[in-house]
């Protein structure tokens, strides 16, 4: 019999996460059946969306929603091979028995030399969203100005770089000055601290006095109430996430958007990267070749440990990591 630990969600979450909101289970599993797999854990993500998806898809006691990578250790279904690796929506749970239905396989020749992480970041889901919300949904192009705020995670990181390899001009902000340094390393034009700039309005100007013809926002908030000022006539705008928003009981209220919108002629469109998902294997094959040609560099928070992993969680939304948040089992 094999033992599966996943981790439950006790409570809905009031304001940020804490430890004793995730509690550890352990069940055993049946023995596999005719057409089933049994999977093991590799590697796990955590990311932003399950914060507020907790609230909109769980009820108190349900497993932790998220991606991860497993490799199959016990097979009864022909067409797969024991020891191969897939990509599974699962949750945060160990051990799994699956008839195939909503895994995907990683490729049999990934590169040796890449860890199989990628796929839940920078060649994964993260790395799909960057690349819609740049070149789809903002439409940036060659010699525009690009603005991407949590420039130094996940998604931001892959942003300012498929922005460079496409010609842009990009500005990163990031909560810490190792986050700006790493910005300057992968070559972001500009990069800046927005927890210590005096002014955020002063530190955008400085930045780009040109202004922003595209913003890949994360954030939301108070920081867009700033940036939206700095958009030039016709700017695009791809509201990915609202990052500062997630954790609030009671909804900001905020200047509102209307005469900046009007008269500059703004688009903003809010987009979830699934919409793309039939171009998402297309998308992977060219970040896994910008990967493969250090055209695109990425970078890891690995916490390890499956009994860490609300840590990891609690950290990476309070700014922990560097690139993408990773659980290694
Ligand atoms: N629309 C989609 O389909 C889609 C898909 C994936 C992700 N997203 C969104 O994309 C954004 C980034 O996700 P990710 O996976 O790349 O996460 P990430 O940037 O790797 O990690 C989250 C980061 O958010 C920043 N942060 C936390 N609280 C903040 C606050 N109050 N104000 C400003 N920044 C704050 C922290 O960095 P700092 O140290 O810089 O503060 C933290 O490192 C999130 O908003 C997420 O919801 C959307």
């Amino acid at each position: 019999m094999v033992k599966s630990k996943s981790w439950t969600m006790v409570r809905h979450f009031e304001g940020a996460p804490k430890p004793e909101d995730f509690k550890l289970e352990e069940r055993e599993l049946p023995s596999l059946k005719d057409g089933e797999i049994l999977l093991e854990s590799v590697f796990l993500s955590v990311d932003p969306y399950m914060r507020p998806y907790s609230k909109r898809m769980m009820k108190p006691g349900d497993v932790m929603i998220g991606s991860q990578v497993a490799r199959v250790v016990e097979s009864k279904k022909p067409a797969v091979v024991v020891g191969t690796y897939y990509v599974a929506n699962v949750g945060w749970t160990t051990h799994f028995i699956s008839d195939g239905t909503g895994m995907h396989a990683l490729s049999l020749d990934w590169p040796e030399n890449l860890p199989r992480s990628l796929s839940l970041g920078a060649v994964g889901m993260p790395g799909c969203t960057a690349y819609i919300g740049l070149l789809e949904v903002c439409n940036a192009k060659e010699g525009e100005v690009v603005l991407v705020n949590c420039a130094a995670g996940a998604v931001g990181s892959i942003v300012g770089q498929i922005a460079k390899i496409k010609g842009c001009k990009v500005v990163g902000s990031a909560g810490s000055d190792d986050k700006v340094t790493y910005l300057k390393e992968i070559g972001f034009d500009e990069a800046f601290n927005y927890k210590t700039v005096s002014s955020l309005e002063e530190a955008l100007k400085n930045a780009s006095p040109e202004g922003y013809d595209c913003y890949f926002e994360n954030v939301g908030g108070k920081y867009a109430d700033v940036a939206l000022q700095q958009m030039n006539q016709f700017g695009r705008i791809a509201v990915c996430g609202a990052i500062s928003m997630y954790n609030d009981s009671v909804p900001q209220t905020g200047p509102y958007i209307q005469p900046v919108m009007l008269f500059k002629q703004l688009r903003m469109e809010g987009f979830i990267c699934y919409r793309w998902i039939d171009k998402f294997p297309d998308m992977q094959k060219q970040l896994l070749q910008w990967v493969s040609e250090g055209k695109l560099k990425y970078h890891e928070h690995v916490t390890n440990g499956f009994e860490n992993m609300p840590a990891g969680f609690i950290g990476m939304l309070r700014g922990d990591n560097i690139g993408k948040a990773i659980i290694k089992v």
